[in-house]
């Protein structure tokens, strides 16, 4: 099985009512932990690449693992990057062999995001082998690479408006549309109860039937790994992530990509944090990277019965 673009996943995700959940890569057990959880679960799904995980590991080795991960687990797998903020780096990571690429546009002005996401979108699907375009319309919260969001009192007054929303998908031809629903990347994205704008992906997807939407920031920052953290040495105070149930209302909404990076570290940190603690003579790191890839596969394996995407991979064939 090939890599794959996201025209079928994000039809079967639209069509059943469930997301695909798309894992941030930075390293071997990052990616293997995702693998592992997915092909135990039969379930379809997205690797993303930033800017920043292309720096830290090197391209090159990153897309051979990915390569062995595609062969061993024969899986339907999107190789995505992820807030792409150039036209050359989408060209970039296009002419290497992604299958899909995100051009974030969304802090420039409007008519701004649409032109560079058009010459992003005429690239991308003038390929022999097609590659998805993901574009984002309105502004989310928390620090994306050296882009600074929104603050959370002021998430709902930048969330994506639904005509400009039609227009920029018709004048752009993206696959997908990242949008602002009252997310935010990162650990801290509520300092009281969360609000996420349903109304607003209810309205999307009944002017834009099928379409799929992309919801960006949707770590659910799981308090027993906050705990763990601060109990063997960090301190994570006050960390708060979108509870797990809005994301699977989101996936029966026409959410079909669902991004999460946050809880993959949290579940890493505190597995390290663990062992660093409990054997302070441990020097060999398989056996911290070890533990850490197995709480990465646990955290993904629970990840993708919330967004309904376990035992959907032939779906996506
Ligand atoms: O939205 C951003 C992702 O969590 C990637 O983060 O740029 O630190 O790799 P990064
Ligand atoms: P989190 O920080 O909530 O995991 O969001 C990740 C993300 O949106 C990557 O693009
Ligand atoms: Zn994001």
């Amino acid at each position: 099985m090939p890599l794959v673009d996201t025209r079928k996943m994000f039809a079967a995700a639209n069509q059943n009512g469930f997301a695909i959940g798309a894992f941030n890569v930075n390293n071997m057990e990052l990616l293997q932990g995702i693998v592992d959880a997915c092909k135990e679960k039969n379930a379809p799904l997205i690797l993303q690449i930033s800017k920043g995980a292309r720096k830290y590991a090197n391209m090159k080795y990153l897309m051979a693992l990915i390569n062995v991960a595609v062969q061993e687990s024969g899986l339907p797998i999107v190789v995505h990057l992820d807030h792409g903020d150039t036209f050359e780096l989408c060209k970039q990571c296009i002419d290497e062999g992604f299958t899909s690429v995100m051009i974030d546009g969304s802090h420039h002005p409007y008519e701004e995001n649409i032109k560079l996401t058009k010459q992003v979108c005429d690239y991308a699907h003038s390929q022999k082998v097609y590659v998805s375009v993901e574009a984002e319309l309105g502004r989310l919260g928390g620090i994306e690479e050296d882009v600074v969001g929104v603050k959370e009192e002021d998430l709902h007054k930048f969330l994506t408006d639904p005509d400009q929303a039609e227009d920029f998908i018709k004048q752009t031809g993206c696959d997908s549309l990242a949008v602002a629903c009252g997310t935010s990347h990162g650990a801290y994205k509520f300092k009281t109860a969360p609000k996420l704008a349903f109304d607003l992906l209810e309205t999307l997807t009944k002017r834009m039937p099928g379409y799929p939407l992309v919801m960006h920031g949707s770590s659910s920052v799981p308090q027993e790994l906050i705990e763990q953290i601060n109990k063997f040495g960090g301190s994570m105070p006050n960390a708060m992530g979108v509870p797990e149930e809005a994301l699977t209302q989101a996936g029966k909404l026409g959410v079909a990509k669902i991004n999460i990076d946050t809880d993959l570290r949290l579940a890493l940190t505190a597995t390290i944090r663990k062992v660093f603690v409990e054997k302070p003579s441990e020097f060999d790191p398989r056996n911290y990277l070890g533990p850490a890839r197995e709480a990465v596969k646990n955290l993904v394996a629970h990840k993708v019965e919330i967004l309904g995407c376990a035992g959907k991979a032939n779906l996506c064939l």
